[in-house]
């Protein structure tokens, strides 16, 4: 009975940005197959995309390149997937770009706009594609990866970044509220920072190990990073019945991160 809850067999579920092998996109997309959901993937690497998509086997129904910033891409593989005569169920956004770091007065116009192109008009793209379908189902569930960062501030040159996860925030609960007496739901995962090969690529920077790492793992009430595969529970469950009333949701999976007050101390009972 309560497997049953978050079982994924019979719905469609497209994740987008599932290519980068050890990222978010490619737990998830490996974890809804797990759990029984039939996959459309998208990425702009196509060697990821086809990684991901050989480990997916009979669960893929589409892998195609696309640019989720481009309108006529995500034109493109929707009707792909329509050709395919697959319905969504589940549309989980994933991608996001940073092109440097940079302080607020130093961030340029470029970065600036190729940040929201892909990390929030991207999203909006693929969610505008995918509810008409859902409106005809009369059910969904839409999935944004929000961010800590979205609601309490970085710096170290974060400002851009930051700033389009707050808005991927604000556009998931205005969709959970336009939508939700017509069936669909719209939540967001905000993780803390996570082993991706992002992050990895950073560790082998001894200024970032010996000066970074340790400032975010006392920020990390679980003194570990992330890893993708925690958002792998947290996906399914927003995505499936076990959430049929969860709408609207920024749900932090961030070992705590957001928990903690300033002067918070992980495991200490003194002062
Ligand atoms: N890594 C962290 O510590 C961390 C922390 C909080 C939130 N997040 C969020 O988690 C999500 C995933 O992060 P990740 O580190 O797994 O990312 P990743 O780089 O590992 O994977 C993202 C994928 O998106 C693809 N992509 C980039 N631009 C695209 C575009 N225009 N169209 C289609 N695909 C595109 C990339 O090719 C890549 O495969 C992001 O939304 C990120 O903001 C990450």
């Amino acid at each position: 009975m309560a497997a049953g809850l978050f079982d994924l067999s019979g719905k469609v579920a497209m994740v987008t940005g599932a290519g980068a092998n050890g990222g978010v996109g490619h737990a998830i997309a490996l974890g809804y197959a797990r759990a029984g959901a039939r996959l459309i993937i998208c990425d702009i690497d196509e060697d990821g995309l086809e990684r991901t998509r050989s480990e997916l086997g009979d669960a893929a129904v589409l892998a195609m390149r696309c640019d989720i910033s481009r309108d006529d891409q995500v034109e493109a593989l929707f009707a792909a997937s329509n050709a395919n005569g697959c319905a969504i169920d589940v549309l989980v956004n994933v991608p996001f770009v940073f092109p440097r770091r940079s302080q607020p007065h130093e961030v340029t116009l470029a970065d600036w706009e190729r940040m929201f192109e892909v990390n929030v008009a991207g999203y909006f793209l693929c969610i505008r594609a995918a509810i008409p379908g859902m409106l005809a189902k009369g059910s969904g569930a839409i999935i944004n990866i929000g961010s800590n960062a979205g609601v309490s501030a970085l710096g170290r040159g974060a400002f851009a970044y930051s700033c389009t996860k707050a808005a991927v925030h604000q556009m998931t609960r205005e969709l959970a509220i336009e939508y939700g007496r017509r069936g669909i739901r719209a939540n967001a995962i905000l993780p803390a920072q996570m082993r991706t090969p992002g992050l990895a690529s950073h560790l082998a920077n001894p200024a970032f190990r010996d000066g970074v790492l340790p400032r975010i793992l006392a920020g990390l009430p679980m003194n570990r990073l992330l890893e993708p595969e925690d958002m792998v529970g947290p996906a399914i469950f927003l995505a499936s019945d076990a959430a049929s009333a969860v709408n609207g949701v920024l749900l932090p999976v961030d070992g705590g991160n957001l928990a903690m007050n300033a002067g918070g101390s992980p495991g200490e009972a003194s002062a």
